[in-house]
């Protein structure tokens, strides 16, 4: 294996024999290794489907935590998989493609929000996972979709916040605890800010009866009209718990097979899907994951999380702040 290759291309490139089913295939690897997969509920099916666990960000970070496999393969994105190295430093943690970054934690670059955090002395910084490792260790807490009102909510109220990096989330949490002294980073996801509200209200004309239902990051306009707003797992529970049939699904559209196997009687209408195979808003950082990677990355146990342990250390306060609230 030339691993140089590997690191410009970000992922392995090897031909497999088109006879192999990848799913025992992994199955079987994985378990000579005795390797855990972790995925997010935006992976594509059949990689939900041979994961050990699939979860939220928080459940992920949670999950992580309590593991004592020392192969970890996480299929996400890498910020994702930066946090699981941070919470299990001695595991080697895989990731089947180092292409697969994130546009909110690239909207955070750590000089820009240095400058930033410099502007505005004596606020606590309370950053989203979703950013890089570097930015983490400027932060003197983190959050997840999932927590992020009890984060800021466990904050002195006198105490000035800065929230980054995403300035929808932000608004949110901010006009939720009636906190006027929160600045927001102006960060955002690609695929949650995408969808405008005309949109969803077409959506709903067409689909009267369904519950309109939200991710945080989506744009303040969406959230307002929203029946229910969560991370993909409250998203997830609600269609479950609900008596309503109809849901109307404002987030990256992974999450539709979670949906469809706890609900299958249930319908779940996204925007901008052309038909069964193609919902335009999937986030193709998150899709670059696939079995073919993840088979070749268990087998080779490359490309893998290199972080260097001053950054570890230092990112795992934040974290290690958050998750003892949880
Ligand atoms: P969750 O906290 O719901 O997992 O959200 C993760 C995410 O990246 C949303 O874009």
């Amino acid at each position: 294996m030339n691993y140089s290759i590997v690191d410009k291309l970000g992922y392995i490139d090897e031909d497999i024999d088109s006879n192999i089913d990848l799913k025992v295939a992994i199955r079987k690897i994985k378990e000579e290794k005795n390797a855990v997969i972790l995925a997010h509920y935006y992976q594509r099916p059949e990689v939900q489907d041979i994961a050990d666990f699939v979860g939220d960000s928080l459940a992920l970070s949670l999950k992580a935590a309590s593991l004592n496999s020392s192969l970890i393969l996480f299929a996400g994105v890498k910020f994702m998989a930066e946090t699981v190295k941070i919470l299990r430093p001695n595991s080697q943690v895989l990731i089947p493609d180092l292409n697969a970054g994130c546009s909110l934690a690239d909207s955070c670059q750590f000089s820009d929000f240095k400058k930033f955090i410099d502007l505005h002395p004596n606020h606590i910084v309370v950053t989203y996972v979703n950013s890089s490792a570097e930015v983490k260790t400027i932060s003197d807490i983190c959050c997840t979709s999932s927590n992020a009102i009890k984060v800021v909510k466990s904050l002195n109220n006198s105490t000035p916040v800065i929230f980054a990096p995403d300035i929808n989330l932000g608004s949110y949490v901010k006009s939720t605890l009636n906190r006027s002294n929160m600045v927001l980073w102006n960060g955002s996801c690609h695929i949650h800010n995408q969808f405008i509200l005309q949109d969803i209200i077409t959506l709903k004309t067409k689909h009267p009866k369904a519950k309109v239902i939200a991710h945080p990051e989506c744009q303040n306009s969406i959230l307002l009209i929203s029946d229910f707003i969560g991370s993909t797992k409250s998203l997830l529970d609600f269609t479950y718990n609900s008596n309503n049939t109809d849901f109307i699904v404002v987030t990256e559209p992974g999450i539709i097979h979670q949906m469809k196997k706890l609900s299958p009687q249930k319908n779940f209408y996204f925007p901008y899907v052309q038909n069964e195979e193609c919902y335009c808003n999937e986030c193709s950082y998150m899709k670059l994951n696939n079995l073919k990677k993840i088979y070749l990355t268990l087998k080779y146990e490359y490309p893998y999380i290199n972080l260097e342990p001053d950054i570890i250390s230092k990112a795992a306060i934040p974290i290690n702040r958050m998750l003892k609230i949880n």
